[in-house]
């Protein structure tokens, strides 16, 4: 069955990529770019790049009011109401490494930092190294051979020692989405700060924070299809208000003497220096043109092609996949196949997929696994992508059995 992506044309990058007979299939390590993000970034470049918040001049203020109108439309995406903040940051990870440092004080030591066994890098590292500083204990929620966070042992394992629990929506390994409003409610019963890594999560479907009842949300805008160089921290005022300042620069002080400064709070307070303005725009632009698909359309042909995707992966002999994904993505490694010398000859058949650890190495190793295959979909892709994978697929297996 013919699975057609309507979305594919709005897509340059996709055409070009298929005339170098390249078939994308790693979105979830960053996504093409739609026609709309392209025009805003060349419109602004070209129209006149000021900077933000500081000129008075008219390019400042329409740069300013475009980089605004993003955070605007951040709120919307993520619902988050007049609930608190949106910051932008460089990335899903800085947003993490702002948290980690920022509530550096919230922290006694022999308090807990919960996070769970499946986690990224990114929401594992910056906790880790927060816990050593400050003689903190990580507690590591284990997860059920479908990849999700074992509730059972979260309930032993979340208590009154637990300060921060820490979440991915979606790993990027697993393709697992995760049971968060239940681990975030336990969480919460014991007045623990809640952050959610939404970096794959986000991707997917309109999403709530004030309905998920997380303190913090952080994602990263090239994931999302926008530009890189862009994250977003969102946090709920009262869970901000427990933030320090950690990043010092231009633009976020109240007054400054040679002594002592008084910062601004959320969200110019933690923008410290020149942010990533075209990025900012661009991303509003992306959010304009996803809000304008139809959302049930994008999950079924999201739901559509995952299936085909593991359709064709059980089907074949000596395939296992990690987990049971549940969107987005498949990892898999293959009986007797190292994962290198298969990615070597798909990359050689122009099929852009990820092997490795992923940015999950404790998660790998728990798995006893040095690493994996990863094809992960984005919405302009089709099922003749897939069928072209497979094809691959099949003549290296052939090669390398
Ligand atoms: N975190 C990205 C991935 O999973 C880069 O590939």
């Amino acid at each position: 069955m013919l699975i057609a992506s309507p979305w594919r044309a709005d897509f340059p990058a996709i055409a070009a990529l298929q005339r170098q007979d390249q078939v994308y299939l790693d979105s979830a390590a960053t996504t093409q770019k739609p026609q709309a993000l392209i025009d805003a970034l060349a419109h602004y470049y070209s129209n006149g790049a000021a900077n933000v918040h500081r000129a008075q001049h008219l390019p400042g203020a329409h740069a300013t009011q475009a980089f605004e109108d993003s955070r605007s439309k951040v709120g919307q995406w993520l619902n988050a109401g007049n609930s608190g903040p949106i910051v932008f940051t460089h990335g899903a990870t800085s947003a993490l490494n702002l948290l980690a440092y920022g509530l550096e004080a919230v922290f006694q030591p022999g308090d807990e930092i919960v996070i769970s066994a499946l986690e990224h890098h990114a929401n594992l590292l910056p906790w880790q190294q927060l816990a050593q500083r400050r003689g903190l204990r990580l507690v590591v929620l284990p997860i059920s051979a479908s990849g999700l966070v074992d509730l059972d042992a979260a309930r032993q394992l979340i208590g009154p020692r637990t300060r921060l629990l820490a979440l991915s929506q979606l790993s990027n390994v697993l393709g697992a989405w995760q049971p968060l409003p239940d681990l975030l409610a336990l969480a919460r019963s014991f007045n623990a700060l809640t952050v959610v890594d939404g970096a794959q999560g986000v991707v997917h479907g309109r999403h709530d924070v004030q309905a998920l009842g997380c303190d913090f949300y952080v994602f990263s805008s090239h994931k999302l299809y926008g530009p890189d160089g862009v994250g977003v921290l969102y946090g709920r005022h009262a869970a901000f208000s427990q933030l320090r300042h950690w990043q010092f620069g231009g633009e976020m002080v109240l007054d400054a003497d040679y002594q002592q400064a008084r910062f601004r709070p959320a969200p110019l307070g933690f923008e410290a220096g020149t942010p990533p303005i075209a990025g900012v725009i661009g991303l509003g632009a992306t959010l304009d043109y996803l809000a304008g698909l139809d959302q049930l359309a994008v999950s079924a042909h999201e739901a559509a092609l995952h299936a085909h995707l593991l359709q064709g992966l059980q089907v074949r002999k000596g395939i296992r996949l990690l987990g049971e994904p549940q969107l987005a993505l498949a990892s898999f490694i293959v009986d007797d196949v190292h994962n290198a010398d298969l990615a070597h000859l798909l990359t050689e058949q122009g099929i852009a997929v990820r092997a490795g650890h992923h940015c999950a190495m404790p998660l790998m190793k728990q798995l006893g696994l040095a690493g994996a295959i990863r094809v992960s979909l984005g919405l302009y892709n089709d099922s003749d992508d897939l069928e072209r994978f497979f094809e691959a697929l099949d003549q290296a297996l052939e090669l390398l059995r």
